[in-house]
Protein backbone atom coordinates (compact mmCIF):
# COMPACT_ATOMS: atom_id res chain seq x y z
CA UNK A 1 0.00 0.00 0.00
CA UNK A 2 0.98 3.30 -0.78
CA UNK A 3 1.57 5.95 2.20
CA UNK A 4 -0.17 8.84 -0.08
CA UNK A 5 -2.39 11.21 1.75
CA UNK A 6 -6.24 11.52 1.32
CA UNK A 7 -6.50 14.75 0.12
CA UNK A 8 -10.29 16.46 -0.03
CA UNK A 9 -11.33 19.64 -1.76
CA UNK A 10 -14.14 21.43 -1.67
CA UNK A 11 -15.15 23.73 -4.87
CA UNK A 12 -17.64 26.28 -3.89
CA UNK A 13 -18.02 27.44 -7.89
CA UNK A 14 -20.23 30.68 -8.18
CA UNK A 15 -22.21 30.04 -4.65
CA UNK A 16 -22.30 31.99 -1.56
CA UNK A 17 -22.23 35.34 -0.30
CA UNK A 18 -19.57 36.69 2.23
CA UNK A 19 -21.70 35.81 5.32
CA UNK A 20 -22.45 32.41 3.69
CA UNK A 21 -18.76 31.76 2.89
CA UNK A 22 -18.01 32.82 6.35
CA UNK A 23 -20.35 30.36 8.12
CA UNK A 24 -19.66 27.56 5.91
CA UNK A 25 -16.46 27.75 6.68
CA UNK A 26 -16.27 28.36 10.33
CA UNK A 27 -19.03 24.84 10.78
CA UNK A 28 -16.10 23.10 8.68
CA UNK A 29 -13.21 24.20 10.80
CA UNK A 30 -15.32 22.93 14.18
CA UNK A 31 -15.96 19.89 12.10
CA UNK A 32 -13.09 18.76 10.57
CA UNK A 33 -10.88 19.86 13.49
CA UNK A 34 -9.79 16.65 13.95
CA UNK A 35 -10.05 14.65 10.90
CA UNK A 36 -6.95 13.19 9.66
CA UNK A 37 -6.64 13.92 5.80
CA UNK A 38 -5.65 16.87 3.77
CA UNK A 39 -7.98 19.52 3.45
CA UNK A 40 -9.15 22.64 1.03
CA UNK A 41 -11.96 24.57 0.52
CA UNK A 42 -12.05 27.33 -2.74
CA UNK A 43 -14.35 29.88 -2.41
CA UNK A 44 -15.20 32.48 -5.03
CA UNK A 45 -12.63 35.25 -5.44
CA UNK A 46 -15.08 37.55 -3.55
CA UNK A 47 -15.30 35.80 -0.48
CA UNK A 48 -11.48 34.70 -0.35
CA UNK A 49 -10.61 37.72 2.35
CA UNK A 50 -13.28 36.87 4.33
CA UNK A 51 -12.49 33.00 4.33
CA UNK A 52 -9.27 32.92 4.67
CA UNK A 53 -9.25 34.44 8.49
CA UNK A 54 -11.16 32.04 9.22
CA UNK A 55 -8.84 28.87 7.84
CA UNK A 56 -5.90 30.25 9.03
CA UNK A 57 -3.61 28.36 11.27
CA UNK A 58 -6.64 25.05 10.98
CA UNK A 59 -6.11 21.92 8.87
CA UNK A 60 -7.83 23.54 6.25
CA UNK A 61 -6.40 25.29 3.49
CA UNK A 62 -7.27 28.27 1.25
CA UNK A 63 -7.74 28.03 -2.15
CA UNK A 64 -9.10 29.67 -5.34
CA UNK A 65 -11.14 28.41 -8.00
CA UNK A 66 -9.28 30.08 -11.42
CA UNK A 67 -6.42 32.72 -12.00
CA UNK A 68 -4.87 34.61 -14.92
CA UNK A 69 -2.19 33.44 -16.81
CA UNK A 70 -0.93 36.55 -16.70
CA UNK A 71 1.31 38.38 -13.51
CA UNK A 72 -0.47 41.42 -13.80
CA UNK A 73 -1.53 44.13 -16.44
CA UNK A 74 -4.03 45.45 -18.21
CA UNK A 75 -6.60 42.38 -18.29
CA UNK A 76 -9.93 43.32 -17.64
CA UNK A 77 -12.06 41.02 -15.38
CA UNK A 78 -8.98 38.78 -14.29
CA UNK A 79 -7.51 38.18 -11.22
CA UNK A 80 -3.74 37.65 -10.56
CA UNK A 81 -1.61 35.33 -8.64
CA UNK A 82 -0.35 38.11 -6.37
CA UNK A 83 -3.62 39.09 -5.52
CA UNK A 84 -4.47 35.61 -4.33
CA UNK A 85 -1.06 35.66 -2.38
CA UNK A 86 -1.86 38.97 -1.17
CA UNK A 87 -4.70 37.04 0.12
CA UNK A 88 -3.18 34.16 1.75
CA UNK A 89 -4.31 31.59 -0.93
CA UNK A 90 -2.29 28.56 -0.83
CA UNK A 91 -3.26 26.36 -3.66
CA UNK A 92 -5.01 27.29 -6.83
CA UNK A 93 -7.84 25.15 -9.10
CA UNK A 94 -6.80 25.01 -12.63
CA UNK A 95 -7.94 23.60 -15.94
CA UNK A 96 -11.47 22.59 -14.30
CA UNK A 97 -13.85 21.48 -16.65
CA UNK A 98 -16.36 24.19 -16.54
CA UNK A 99 -13.73 26.55 -17.33
CA UNK A 100 -12.41 24.44 -20.30
CA UNK A 101 -16.44 24.04 -21.84
CA UNK A 102 -17.96 26.88 -20.61
CA UNK A 103 -15.23 29.68 -21.30
CA UNK A 104 -13.10 27.99 -23.99
CA UNK A 105 -9.97 27.16 -21.96
CA UNK A 106 -7.43 25.13 -24.16
CA UNK A 107 -4.44 23.53 -22.46
CA UNK A 108 -2.06 26.30 -23.84
CA UNK A 109 -3.71 28.52 -21.42
CA UNK A 110 -3.91 26.57 -18.52
CA UNK A 111 -0.33 25.35 -18.90
CA UNK A 112 0.73 28.77 -18.68
CA UNK A 113 -1.41 29.40 -15.13
CA UNK A 114 -0.06 26.60 -14.01
CA UNK A 115 3.91 27.74 -14.76
CA UNK A 116 2.78 31.03 -13.21
CA UNK A 117 1.05 29.22 -10.13
CA UNK A 118 3.89 27.25 -9.57
CA UNK A 119 6.43 29.88 -9.94
CA UNK A 120 4.56 31.90 -7.50
CA UNK A 121 5.00 29.07 -4.79
CA UNK A 122 1.33 28.29 -4.72
CA UNK A 123 0.29 24.71 -4.96
CA UNK A 124 -2.05 23.83 -7.58
CA UNK A 125 -4.68 21.65 -8.75
CA UNK A 126 -4.97 20.62 -12.07
CA UNK A 127 -8.29 19.25 -13.56
CA UNK A 128 -8.78 17.29 -16.63
CA UNK A 129 -11.57 14.60 -17.84
CA UNK A 130 -12.80 13.51 -21.01
CA UNK A 131 -16.64 14.31 -22.13
CA UNK A 132 -19.03 11.52 -22.59
CA UNK A 133 -19.05 11.37 -26.30
CA UNK A 134 -14.96 11.23 -25.88
CA UNK A 135 -15.59 8.30 -23.04
CA UNK A 136 -17.96 6.55 -25.58
CA UNK A 137 -15.62 7.23 -28.63
CA UNK A 138 -12.76 4.78 -26.55
CA UNK A 139 -10.93 7.69 -26.06
CA UNK A 140 -11.12 8.89 -21.99
CA UNK A 141 -7.10 7.60 -22.12
CA UNK A 142 -6.09 9.30 -24.76
CA UNK A 143 -8.09 13.05 -23.62
CA UNK A 144 -6.89 12.49 -20.29
CA UNK A 145 -3.44 11.75 -21.51
CA UNK A 146 -3.04 15.00 -23.27
CA UNK A 147 -4.44 17.41 -20.68
CA UNK A 148 -1.77 15.72 -17.73
CA UNK A 149 0.99 16.39 -20.56
CA UNK A 150 0.14 19.88 -22.49
CA UNK A 151 -0.89 20.98 -19.11
CA UNK A 152 2.50 20.30 -17.23
CA UNK A 153 4.38 21.20 -20.41
CA UNK A 154 7.61 22.79 -18.58
CA UNK A 155 6.83 21.48 -14.85
CA UNK A 156 9.82 20.68 -12.90
CA UNK A 157 10.21 17.11 -11.17
CA UNK A 158 10.89 19.35 -8.11
CA UNK A 159 7.62 21.76 -8.96
CA UNK A 160 5.19 18.60 -9.74
CA UNK A 161 5.87 18.24 -6.04
CA UNK A 162 3.59 20.96 -5.50
CA UNK A 163 1.16 19.67 -8.05
CA UNK A 164 -2.60 17.83 -7.52
CA UNK A 165 -4.32 16.19 -10.41
CA UNK A 166 -8.43 15.87 -10.40
CA UNK A 167 -9.30 13.44 -12.47
CA UNK A 168 -13.15 14.81 -13.32
CA UNK A 169 -15.16 13.32 -15.91
CA UNK A 170 -17.35 16.07 -17.69
CA UNK A 171 -20.01 13.57 -17.64
CA UNK A 172 -20.45 12.73 -14.06
CA UNK A 173 -20.06 16.35 -12.70
CA UNK A 174 -23.08 18.06 -11.29
CA UNK A 175 -24.88 15.24 -13.02
CA UNK A 176 -25.74 12.97 -9.84
CA UNK A 177 -23.54 10.34 -12.17
CA UNK A 178 -20.55 9.12 -10.12
CA UNK A 179 -17.94 7.05 -12.58
CA UNK A 180 -17.90 3.16 -11.11
CA UNK A 181 -14.87 3.38 -8.56
CA UNK A 182 -13.60 0.70 -11.04
CA UNK A 183 -13.77 2.67 -14.17
CA UNK A 184 -12.14 5.89 -12.08
CA UNK A 185 -9.39 3.87 -10.68
CA UNK A 186 -8.38 3.06 -14.17
CA UNK A 187 -7.89 6.41 -15.15
CA UNK A 188 -6.24 6.93 -12.02
CA UNK A 189 -3.73 4.45 -13.10
CA UNK A 190 -3.54 5.51 -16.45
CA UNK A 191 -2.75 9.00 -15.46
CA UNK A 192 0.06 7.86 -12.89
CA UNK A 193 1.26 6.04 -15.55
CA UNK A 194 1.18 8.85 -17.51
CA UNK A 195 3.46 11.23 -14.99
CA UNK A 196 6.23 8.40 -14.61
CA UNK A 197 6.63 8.36 -18.17
CA UNK A 198 7.20 12.27 -17.75
CA UNK A 199 9.20 11.92 -14.42
CA UNK A 200 9.94 8.53 -13.10
CA UNK A 201 8.36 5.74 -11.03
CA UNK A 202 9.07 8.05 -7.54
CA UNK A 203 6.99 11.10 -8.94
CA UNK A 204 3.99 8.98 -10.20
CA UNK A 205 4.18 6.88 -6.91
CA UNK A 206 3.71 10.27 -4.39
CA UNK A 207 1.45 12.43 -6.88
CA UNK A 208 -2.30 12.62 -5.58
CA UNK A 209 -4.93 12.32 -8.16
CA UNK A 210 -8.44 13.17 -6.22
CA UNK A 211 -11.67 12.13 -8.37
CA UNK A 212 -14.14 14.43 -8.74
CA UNK A 213 -17.96 14.06 -9.90
CA UNK A 214 -20.71 13.65 -7.83
CA UNK A 215 -18.90 12.58 -4.58
CA UNK A 216 -20.95 12.28 -2.21
CA UNK A 217 -21.27 10.50 1.18
CA UNK A 218 -22.19 7.47 0.15
CA UNK A 219 -19.87 6.42 -2.35
CA UNK A 220 -16.66 8.05 -1.15
CA UNK A 221 -15.64 5.48 0.76
CA UNK A 222 -15.67 2.99 -1.86
CA UNK A 223 -13.90 5.49 -3.81
CA UNK A 224 -11.30 6.09 -1.67
CA UNK A 225 -10.67 2.30 -0.92
CA UNK A 226 -9.24 1.75 -4.37
CA UNK A 227 -5.83 2.07 -4.67
CA UNK A 228 -4.98 5.25 -7.06
CA UNK A 229 -7.83 7.31 -6.06
CA UNK A 230 -6.15 10.03 -3.20
CA UNK A 231 -8.36 11.77 -2.35
CA UNK A 232 -11.62 14.14 -4.04
CA UNK A 233 -12.74 17.49 -5.93
CA UNK A 234 -16.34 17.68 -4.73
CA UNK A 235 -18.97 20.56 -6.14
CA UNK A 236 -21.98 20.13 -4.99
CA UNK A 237 -22.06 18.11 -1.46
CA UNK A 238 -19.11 20.53 -0.30
CA UNK A 239 -21.45 23.49 -0.36
CA UNK A 240 -23.09 21.93 3.21
CA UNK A 241 -21.26 21.19 6.42
CA UNK A 242 -23.61 18.02 6.51
CA UNK A 243 -22.94 16.90 3.31
CA UNK A 244 -18.85 17.93 2.99
CA UNK A 245 -18.02 16.49 6.64
CA UNK A 246 -18.73 13.15 6.37
CA UNK A 247 -16.88 13.00 3.05
CA UNK A 248 -13.98 14.55 4.67
CA UNK A 249 -14.07 12.59 7.66
CA UNK A 250 -14.56 8.93 5.50
CA UNK A 251 -12.41 6.01 6.56
P1 LIG B 1 -19.80 17.92 -8.30
O1 LIG B 1 -18.64 18.87 -8.86
O2 LIG B 1 -19.29 17.27 -7.04
O3 LIG B 1 -20.98 18.83 -8.04
O4 LIG B 1 -20.09 16.90 -9.35
C1 LIG B 1 -17.30 18.49 -8.84
C2 LIG B 1 -16.43 19.56 -9.44
O5 LIG B 1 -16.83 20.16 -10.43
O6 LIG B 1 -15.33 19.87 -8.94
Amino acid sequence: MSDRSYYIAGNWKMHKTRAEAAELAKALVAELKDGKHKYLVAPTFTSLETVGPVVKGTNIRLGAQNMAAEEQGAHTGEVSVLQLKDLGVQTVILGHSERRHIYGEDDALINKKVRLALRHGLEVILCIGELLEEREAGRAEAVCETQTVKGLEGVSAGELSNVVIAYEPVWAIGTGKTATPEDADAIHAWVRKVIGKLYGADCAEKIIIQYGGSVKAENAAQLMAKENIDGALVGGAALKPDTFAPIAKFG
